[in-house]
């Protein structure tokens, strides 16, 4: 089956007025060696559910530092983000660790598997982290492992398999209790040109098809027939819609 853009924009009225998440004046500066470096410069934006977001941004722009912000990983300098109306870092450090166990699926460019845990051992963890039953958590991973191509995979070591192959064991990861939000950094960053499509239309059709919220920081310019929408980080501020 194929999904067009239409199918899971909640565009309506009332998600504009209730986005799933609003960057608020977001700012963020490092110190290092006495100098302050400014990464990100009051930024705003409002992000429905459901939408597909593409970051783009040179090297050393703030992708990753805003990834981590809207994950709750990192804390900002100034400003905040709400999910769902929520203020992260209103939030206790605990209280922020479990909405992120709970509603965040986040999927690197070094696929960070546990290496000493098998494919199914790697996906039951999220769940099992959630305190659901081992073998509700066993059915899920199989289910799970069969979305993204690879039944029976299960039982081998993240490094008998592919990079390509450990990157869709690691979506299947990022996804299978089911976050509202999916944050990817760079997750083709390490794959050739065939390959990164395959993991991209993996992220883009799976994500669609559950109504996830999924925002990447990427350089492929592959995506952007894909994305809703393309932020770009330019001097610490975002611009809209400029690839
Ligand atoms: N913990 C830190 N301490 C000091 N400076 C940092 C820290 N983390 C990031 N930076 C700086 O913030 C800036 C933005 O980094 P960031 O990793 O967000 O960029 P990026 O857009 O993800 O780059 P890339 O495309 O290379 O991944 C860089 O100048 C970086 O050196
Ligand atoms: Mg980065």
């Amino acid at each position: 089956m194929t999904w067009s853009k239409g199918q899971r924009e909640p565009s309506t009225a009332e998600a504009d007025r209730h986005p799933q998440l609003v960057l608020r004046g977001l700012s963020k500066a490092y110190q290092s060696r006495g100098r302050t470096s400014r990464v990100l410069d009051d930024v705003s934006a409002r992000i429905r559910r459901g939408e597909f977001v593409v970051l783009l941004g040179r090297s050393g722009s703030g992708k990753s530092t805003l990834l981590n912000l809207i994950g709750g990983l990192d804390t900002p300098s100034r400003g905040t983000v709400l999910v769902d109306g929520r203020d992260l870092f209103a939030m206790s450090e605990h209280e922020r660790s479990l909405w992120r166990r709970r509603a965040v699926g986040v999927v690197f460019q070094a696929y960070n598997l546990i290496p000493t845990l098998t494919v199914a051992e790697n996906l039951r963890l999220p769940l099992e982290l959630r305190g659901e039953r081992r073998s509700a958590a066993a059915a899920a991973a199989e289910a799970q492992l069969a979305e993204v191509g690879l039944s029976g995979f299960g039982n081998a070591f993240p490094d008998e398999l592919s990079g390509g192959e450990q990157q869709r064991v690691a979506v299947a990861r990022a996804l299978i209790h089911r976050p509202a939000l999916v944050l990817a950094d760079e997750p083709t960053g390490s794959l050739d040109l065939d390959t990164a499509q395959r993991v991209l239309d993996l992220l883009d059709t799976l994500c669609r098809r559950r109504g996830m919220t999924l925002i990447m920081a990427t350089h492929a310019r592959e995506v952007m027939g894909l994305a809703d929408r393309v932020l770009h980080i330019r001097g610490g501020r975002l611009v809209e819609g400029t690839a």
